[in-house]
C-alpha cells in the first residue's frame, strides 16, 4: 500500500522549546514510519517578523539540530530549507491568482497580528502568508499536516486552494487534512497561555538541568496556595500541567497531596523538574553529538533538499501540463 504524506513545517525563530515538542514535534516523530513523511523549515515565512538573514540562517541550523536530537530521521524524513525550492515561490505566485483578497483578510491569525500592529503596517507579504503555506504542502501532495491547533485556519486556506485549482486546471492535488496532537498546547511558565520564546516564558529542549530547575522554581502555581501546606487547586495550576505531559505516572498522587496540602510547591516544582530533565536529557546528548559535527547537519540538510527538489520538480512538471504553460 502506498504510505500517504506528510508535510509540516516551522519558521526558523531558532532553538525550540517544550511546548513545540508537545504541540508538534512529538507528533512528526511518531508519524514518521506511518506516513511518507517531509519536513521544511520556513524561512521566507519567517521573513514577515525577522528580517536578519545571518539570523535566519543560525536559527535554522539550530532548529534542524533539535529536530535530530528529538528524533527525527533522516533517513525516512527529509528535512530542508523552504528557500532551497525555487518551486515554492512558483506555486505560490499561482496560487495567488486562486484566492481572493478578502478570503485572506478573513484569517483569524492575520486579523490577530493586524489588531497588534494596525493594519496599515502589515506587509505585503503577510497577507500571502497561508498561500505560501499552501505552496509547501501542495508541492510535496501532502494529505496530512501534523500541526498545532493554531495552524488550522491556513490549512482550511489550503484546501480551498486545492479545490480551486483541481477545478480550474484539473485533478492535481489532494485536499490536505491538518493532524492535531491529543494534548493541548502547554502555557508558559509565566501562565500566559502561549509559550515563546520571546515572552522569556519557554523551558528549551536545549536546557541544561540546572537552568530547567531555575525556570521551573520561578513557575506561577495556584494563586491561592501561599503557605506550604495550604491546600492547592491542581486545576488551575501551571505546573501540575506539566506533571499530566512528564510525569504521568505520579499524577494521581500529586493531585490527592497538592490538594490535601500535604505537599508544598517547592517539593512539587522540584520533582517537576527532575522530570522535565529526565525527559530531556537523550536530547541535550544527542544534540552535543550534532554540535559537535556540524558538517553532518549540513550534509543532512543538503541531502534533504536534493530529496524534496525532485519531488517538487515532478508536482510543477504536473502543474505546467494541466496549465497548458508545459
Ligand atoms: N505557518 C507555520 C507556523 O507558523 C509554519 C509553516 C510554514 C508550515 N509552512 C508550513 C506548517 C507548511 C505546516 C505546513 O508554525
Amino acid at each position: 500500500m502506498v504510505k500517504k504524506r506528510i508535510l509540516s513545517g516551522m519558521r526558523p525563530t531558532g532553538k525550540l522549546h517544550i511546548g513545540h515538542y508537545v504541540g508538534a514535534l512529538e507528533n512528526w516523530i511518531k508519524l514518521q514510519d506511518e506516513y511518507d513523511s517531509y519536513h521544511l523549515i520556513a524561512d521566507y515565512h519567517v521573513l514577515t517578523t525577522e528580517l536578519s538573514t545571518e539570523e535566519i540562517y543560525n536559527n535554522s541550523i539550530e532548529m534542524l539540530i533539535d529536530w535530530l536530537a528529538a528524533g527525527l530521521d533522516p533517513e525516512k524524513t527529509p528535512m530542508f530549507r523552504q528557500s532551497q525550492i525555487k518551486e515554492h515561490s512558483e506555486l505560490f505566485l499561482i496560487f495567488s491568482m486562486l484566492i481572493s483578497k478578502a478570503r485572506l483578510e478573513r484569517n483569524p491569525t492575520l486579523k490577530e497580528q493586524a489588531r497588534d500592529l494596525n493594519i496599515e503596517n502589515i506587509v505585503y507579504g503577510y497577507l500571502g502568508y497561508p498561500v505560501l503555506q499552501a505552496a509547501d504542502i501542495l508541492l510535496y501532495k501532502g494529505n496530512a499536516v501534523p500541526v498545532g491547533e493554531d495552524q488550522v485556519p491556513h490549512i482550511e486556506i489550503t484546501r480551498e486552494i486545492a479545490r480551486r485549482f483541481n477545478n480550474q486546471y484539473g485533478e492535481v492535488f489532494p485536499e490536505p487534512e491538518p493532524l492535531l496532537t491529543s494534548f493541548a498546547r502547554l502555557a508558559g511558565l509565566d501562565g500566559d497561555s502561549k509559550m515563546s520564546k520571546s515572552l522569556g516564558n519557554a523551558i528549551l529542549l536545549s536546557d541544561e538541568p540546572d537552568v530547567v530547575t531555575q525556570k521551573l522554581r520561578k513557575a506561577v502555581t495556584d494563586p491561592l496556595k501561599v503557605r506550604k501546606n495550604d491546600p492547592g487547586r491542581p486545576d488551575v495550576c501551571l505546573v501540575f500541567t506539566y506533571h499530566k505531559k512528564f510525569n504521568p505516572a505520579e499524577v494521581v498522587q500529586i493531585e490527592a497531596d497538592c490538594r490535601s496540602g500535604v505537599l508544598g510547591c517547592v517539593n512539587c516544582k522540584l520533582n517537576c523538574s527532575v522530570k522535565i530533565n529526565e525527559f530531556l536529557a537523550p536530547m541535550i546528548e544527542k544534540r552535543k553529538a550534532y554540535e559537535r559535527n556540524i558538517d553532518r547537519v549540513k550534509e543532512i540538510l543538503n541531502e534533504g533538499e536534493k530529496k524534496a527538489k525532485a519531488v517538487a520538480q515532478l508536482t510543477m512538471k504536473e502543474v505546467h501540463q494541466k496549465m497548458m504553460m508545459g
